[in-house]
């Protein structure tokens, strides 16, 4: 049994040699392909594997017809829109993602981009804090909820929107639930997004619900660039200069918007909420304990290309 690491953005070491240990301990072989560039590479390395683990590495149809015997793709991580699971179930590859292993990270670095902006990028002028404003968090899945447990420490007012969520398990961690997006962006002056990219979700957040938010208004994209409208993310940047924007996922038209808006804007150079050593060894290992579960007993509970 062959098991393939492939990552452009590599797991720290440590989390590799956890996940070494995991398949080789199984009797399988791990191949590892890191930082590739080129796309052929992956195209390559595939070939003869029969299970797949990566991060967001796009699997589309072209990585899995080059893979004849692959039987199972494990994306650590909990976003799975870079996998064609179409593609995949019509070759009959069973697709999982780990999650929750890396929301701690995720939140954590919601809160450096919070406090940075609110700190006008440490430029020396007087900022604002965190400690008694409004905090909407946008899906309470497992970073939102871990965003929630950190904002407390902050002492932030925080309410989540989340229709699959039952009021009771946000009021249960000290949120307002709060029932439409409209709301959750009107109300709050930090707002925190987390939603998948999903065909509803893409493009769902631009003009007029970040004008909606109240001056000052700070919004935190540590999810996906796809569900933000440019066009008008652009439009309410020029016209409220209150306004600030930071995201771990740099916008399409990145350098144009920080060469246009500057400090009220901050972009990673890398999608970094998961680059932690703790994310990595977490969502590394579980993802080649999962992979070594479906290969030697078909578990698959993480199935996610149902
Ligand atoms: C996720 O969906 O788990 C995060 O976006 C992390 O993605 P990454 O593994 O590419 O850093």
């Amino acid at each position: 049994m062959k098991v393939l690491i492939a990552t452009e953005k590599p797991f720290a070491a440590v989390a590799v040699d956890g996940m070494r240990k995991v398949i080789e301990e199984a009797g399988a072989e791990l191949v590892l392909l890191e930082k590739y560039t080129d796309r052929k590479d992956l195209l390559a390395a595939v070939a003869d594997v029969d299970a797949l683990i990566i991060r967001s590495d796009k699997v589309d149809g072209e990585v899995l017809a080059a893979a004849p015997k692959l039987k199972v793709v494990v994306r650590a991580g909990a976003g799975y829109d870079n996998v064609d699971l179409e593609a995949a179930t019509e070759r009959g590859v069973c697709v999982q993602n780990t999650p929750g292993q890396n929301s701690n990270a995720v939140a954590e670095l919601v809160f450096g981009l919070a406090v940075m902006m609110c700190r006008n990028m440490y430029n020396g002028t007087s900022g604002s804090e965190l400690k008694d404003k409004t905090l909407g968090i946008q899906a309470f899945g497992q970073v939102g909820r871990n965003v929630a447990r950190i904002a407390r420490g902050f002492e932030m007012n925080v309410s989540a929107l989340d229709p699959y969520c039952p009021d009771n398990v946000m009021e249960d961690a000290g949120v307002s639930p709060v029932h439409s997006v409209k709301e959750l962006y009107r109300n709050n002056k930090v707002v925190s997004i987390h939603i998948p990219a999903t065909p509803e979700t893409r493009k769902s957040i631009g003009y007029e619900l970040i004008m909606s938010m109240p001056k000052g208004g700070l919004l935190i994209n540590t999810a996906r660039k796809e569900v933000i409208d440019e066009e008008g993310l652009i439009k309410a940047l020029d016209e409220r200069a209150d306004i600030k924007y930071a995201a771990d996922v740099a916008p399409d038209r990145a350098a144009e918007i920080k060469e246009r808006f500057g400090d009220r804007v901050f972009f990673t150079p890398k999608k970094m909420g998961a680059q932690t050593s703790e994310a990595n060894i977490n969502a590394g290992i579980a993802a080649a304990r999962q992979v070594i579960s479906f290969l030697t007993t078909g578990e698959e509970r993480f199935r996610v290309n149902k």
